[in-house]
């Protein structure tokens, strides 16, 4: 039998079952529908398979592997394309199409990336035919870098892969800076004293008095490198530790009123009073006593250096229950306050309003750094709110001690 007739044959059989099965579901039952159905299938597979010629229609050569390679590239979190031997766009994953558009399938390369860098790369893994890595910035709708690779994957197509490097240069960029500004905090100190040296041990040397007033600055310049390294260091520290939550139950109260001693002369000398405003019942923190000794020291000192003579710096600690139980401490000074464009850069490290003003005040731009990271490392949050003209509160949150004991202890 030939081809069409082959065919005809089995429609009929499938046709003929396909209506006993109807007839038997509307007489009978379900074993008779069930038996017709079978044949109705067993012809048509013995149909199929007594002529290979027979088959489901057919699609079109590449589309069975592009929908394979589309199922695959979906799965990847990084924005991926494949692209034909036409650089046209044959798949795209929910990542690049977030990047490029949601139509990108069809496209030409060309017209949807318009990179010149992304072109010449896909050009060179043709030519050559191996996998060509290059950094791309301003891609389609993203303003990221992107780290694209080329790589075939056979029958003259490619996969397009593009890997979000900006976090990662950030981080670089913060480090190189650091090591930038931390150079350059120290060099000015120590291009000072080694000015007075010379000074010293050439004009000014048989000048008694000038010899006392350079030592004097020589000293203070020397004090600033040593306090500068002392950050650094705590600042490493703390780094450190920072995935060690802290355990120990502390009271704060005496943690208060002990920054009130230390800083007892300086605020003695401005004229300034501090009053700290905690209840007696506050419950205890979850927390690193010196590092919480170290955050309200930070805090005070700048509402010392930065609020006006003669004006209150209050310290108070509240007790916070809901939605989680807390302790909040604020330090609250009137002084002449931070401009809102500075608010979200305070807490970089060597980040200043005034760079003159703190440096004559002694200030390395690091204690609001080190405030973070240390209220970071006991999964507080730190608040700094300001107003010009007015003052300025910063304030930090540090978990309730489980059994709310006192903090008296
Ligand atoms: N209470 C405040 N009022 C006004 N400005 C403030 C206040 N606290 C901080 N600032 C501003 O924020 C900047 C950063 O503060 P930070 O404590 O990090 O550094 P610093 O005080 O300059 O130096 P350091 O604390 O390391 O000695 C300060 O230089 C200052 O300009
Ligand atoms: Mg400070």
């Amino acid at each position: 039998m030939n081809d069409s007739g082959n065919r005809f044959f089995a429609a009929l059989t499938a046709a003929v079952g396909a209506a006993f099965a109807a007839v038997a579901w509307w007489a009978t039952g379900e074993i008779a529908v069930v038996a017709a159905v079978a044949v109705a299938a067993a012809a048509i597979v013995y149909a199929i398979e007594a002529n290979p010629h027979i088959k489901p229609p057919e699609l079109p050569a590449a589309e069975p592997a592009i929908r394979a390679d589309a199922v695959s590239i979906e799965s990847l979190a990084d924005p991926a394309l494949l692209i034909d031997r036409a650089s046209a766009i044959t798949a795209a994953n929910a990542a690049a199409r977030k990047l490029v558009g949601e139509r990108a399938v069809g496209e030409g390369l060309a017209v949807l990336l318009r990179h010149p860098a992304a072109l010449d790369a896909v050009r060179l893994a043709r030519e050559h035919d191996t996998p060509i890595e290059r950094e791309i910035a301003g891609l389609g709708r993203g303003e990221g870098l992107y780290r694209l690779r080329v790589t075939g994957i056979g029958n003259d197509r490619l996969l397009l892969l593009f890997s979000d490097i900006s976090a990662a240069r950030l981080a670089e960029r913060m480090r190189v800076d650091f090591v930038a500004n931390a150079s350059h905090e120290l060099r000015t100190p120590l291009a000072t004293i080694m000015g007075f040296i010379e000074t010293l041990q050439g004009p000014a040397s048989e000048d008694g008095p000038a010899r006392k007033r350079f030592l004097e600055i020589m000293a203070r310049e020397a004090g600033r490198m040593t306090r500068l390294i002392d950050d650094l260091l705590s600042l490493s520290r703390i780094e450190l530790d920072k995935y060690v939550r802290p355990t120990t139950p502390v009271g704060l109260q005496p943690l208060l009123a002990d920054v009130g001693k230390t800083l007892a002369m300086r605020l003695d000398a401005d004229q300034r009073k501090l009053t700290i405003d905690a209840d007696d019942e506050l419950p205890r923190v979850i927390g690193d006593r010196d590092q919480i000794l170290q955050v309200l020291h930070n805090l005070v000192s700048n509402a010392l250096k930065y609020g006006r003579t003669g004006t209150p710096i209050t310290l108070r600690a509240e007790r916070i229950d809901r939605p989680q139980p807390i302790i909040r401490v604020s330090v609250i000074d009137q002084g002449d306050g931070i401009a809102l464009e500075h608010l979200p850069r305070l807490t970089e490290r060597f980040y200043r309003v005034d760079n003159s003003r703190s440096r004559s005040l002694g200030g390395t731009g690091l204690g609001l750094a080190i405030v973070k990271h240390i209220v970071e490392r006991h999964r507080g949050e730190l608040g700094i709110d300001s107003q010009e003209g007015i003052g300025t509160t910063v304030s930090f949150t540090l978990p309730q001690a489980e059994n709310g004991a006192m903090s008296h202890n």
